[in-house]
C-alpha cells in the first residue's frame, strides 16, 4: 500500500532483527505514526487496545510476539518461559481465530528444537512466513473477488456499487486487504468502482480506517452513518456487499464486526449479493455453530460513550451521552451462512457451507 508516495506494509521485522514495527491505526487518520516493539508483551497490548487490528494483522503480530518473547526467554526455562508469554497473548483479544492459529502454529514449531538459537530461529520463521502468507491470501482473493466486479461491470456499464463495513483493508491485514483487494484489482485495471463505507461505530474503523485508506489508494468512497445501508440497497445504490471476518466456522456462519449481520438481513430482503472475503487463516476448523460457538469480545463501554475526533490541530475525546449513562460495547456479531451468497478465499470462491469450504481446502476436514 502506497501512503505518501512510500510503499508500506502494516508491521514488519527491522533490520536489527530484534524489534518489529507497526502502524499505530489508534491514531489515524489524524496522524501517522510508526511504532516499534521489543518484547511480547508490548505486542500484547498493541492487540488488546488496537494499536493493530484487523483478523489477519493479529495473527502476524502474534507470531511476532512469540518470536520477541524467544529473544528475551532464560536459556535454562526456554519452553515454559515463552509458552506463558503466549498463554497471555492468547488472551489479548478472543474473537479473530488468526490470534489463535498463529500461536499454535508457531509454539507448535518451536517445541521441536532443542537449543535456544534455534527456538528464536523457528519462532522468527514461522512470523516472518506467515507474514508473507497473509500477503499471498490478500491477493489471491483479489484475484479471484475480480472476478465478481467485473461481471457486475459487464453487465450494466456502470460503476459497481460496493458497500463494506469495518475495516477489512490492508490496514486489517499485511497489505491488499481482504474485502478491499478485490476492490483495489478492479480500479488498477481500470474498471470504475465506487464505496459506501459504513462508519462502524463504535470505533469507527470506517470513518478512520477504511475511508483513508481507499482513498489513499484514488478509490472513490462515500462515508454512511451505520444505519444508512438498508436505504441504499431498497433503491438499488449498491450491486454487492464485501466485508471481512474474524472467524468462519466450517459450516459458514461468519463473525464480523458488529454490524455486519444487519447488513447482511437488508442484502438478502434486496436481492443483493453479500460476500465475504475470508482467508483459510481466519476459518474455525472445528466449529459448527457460529452463533452458538464463536465468542465475542465485549469492549469497554467508554467506546460508546466516547468519541475521538480532531478540532482543527487538536485531537480531542468528548462524551455523547449524559454523565450517568450506560452503555455496553459487543464488537462482533455472527452472520448466519443463510445470509452469505459466497466466501471468496485464496483458493476460489464457494458457498458458504460445509461441502462448499472442503472442496476448496479438503486437507482441512478431518481437523
Ligand atoms: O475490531 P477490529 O477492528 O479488529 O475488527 C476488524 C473486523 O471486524 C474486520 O472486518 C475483520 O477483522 C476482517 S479483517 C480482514
Amino acid at each position: 500500500m502506497i501512503v505518501n508516495q512510500k510503499h508500506y506494509t502494516t508491521i514488519w521485522l527491522n533490520e536489527n532483527e530484534r524489534s518489529v514495527s507497526i502502524i499505530d491505526q489508534r491514531k489515524l487518520p489524524f496522524e501517522f505514526s510508526i511504532e516499534s516493539f521489543t518484547c511480547c508483551n508490548q505486542i500484547r497490548l498493541a492487540i488488546k487496545e488496537m494499536w493493530v487490528r484487523g483478523a489477519p494483522l493479529i495473527g502476524v503480530a502474534a507470531a511476532y510476539g512469540v518470536y520477541l518473547a524467544s529473544i528475551h526467554a532464560p536459556e535454562n526455562d526456554l519452553i515454559p518461559s515463552i509458552r506463558n508469554a503466549a498463554q497471555k497473548l492468547l488472551h489479548a483479544r478472543p474473537t479473530a481465530i488468526n490470534l489463535k492459529f498463529a500461536i499454535h502454529g508457531s509454539m507448535e514449531k518451536i517445541c521441536r528444537e532443542n537449543s535456544k538459537e534455534r527456538v528464536i530461529q523457528a519462532a522468527l520463521d514461522y512470523a516472518e512466513n506467515l507474514r508473507n502468507q497473509e500477503i499471498e491470501n490478500c491477493r489471491m482473493i483479489g484475484i479471484h473477488g475480480l472476478d465478481l466486479i467485473k461481471t457486475q461491470y459487464k453487465k450494466t456499464g456502470k460503476p459497481v456499487q460496493i458497500l463494506t463495513h469495518c475495516n477489512a483493508g490492508w490496514l486489517a491485514c499485511v497489505d491488499y486487504g481482504t474485502a478491499t483487494a478485490p476492490i483495489y484489482m478492479a480500479h488498477d485495471e481500470g474498471i470504475p468502482v465506487h464505496v459506501w463505507v459504513d462508519e462502524t461505530r463504535p470505533r469507527n474503523q470506517g470513518a478512520r480506517l477504511t475511508a483513508w485508506e481507499l482513498s489513499q489508494h484514488g478509490i472513490p468512497n462515500t462515508l454512511i452513518a451505520d444505519n444508512t445501508g438498508g436505504h441504499l440497497m431498497q433503491h438499488q445504490m449498491v450491486d454487492m456487499v464485501i466485508v471481512g471476518t474474524d472467524r468462519t466456522t466450517i459450516t459458514g456462519d461468519v463473525a464480523n464486526k458488529i454490524g455486519t449481520y444487519l447488513k447482511a438481513l437488508a442484502a438478502k430482503d434486496n436481492n443483493i449479493p453479500f460476500y465475504v472475503a475470508a482467508p483459510s487463516t481466519s476459518i474455525d476448523w472445528s466449529l459448527t455453530d457460529g452463533v452458538k460457538q464463536i465468542p465475542i469480545e465485549k469492549r469497554d463501554e467508554k467506546e460508546v460513550l466516547l468519541m475521538e475526533g480532531i478540532n482543527g490541530n487538536t485531537v480531542e475525546t468528548i462524551q455523547i451521552s449524559h454523565s450517568e449513562c450506560k452503555a455496553v460495547n459487543y464488537g462482533f456479531d455472527v452472520t448466519p451462512a443463510r445470509l452469505v451468497t459466497s466466501l471468496i478465499t485464496e483458493r476460489g470462491i464457494c458457498k458458504a457451507n460445509e461441502e462448499g469450504i472442503s472442496c476448496l481446502f479438503p486437507e482441512k476436514k478431518s481437523c
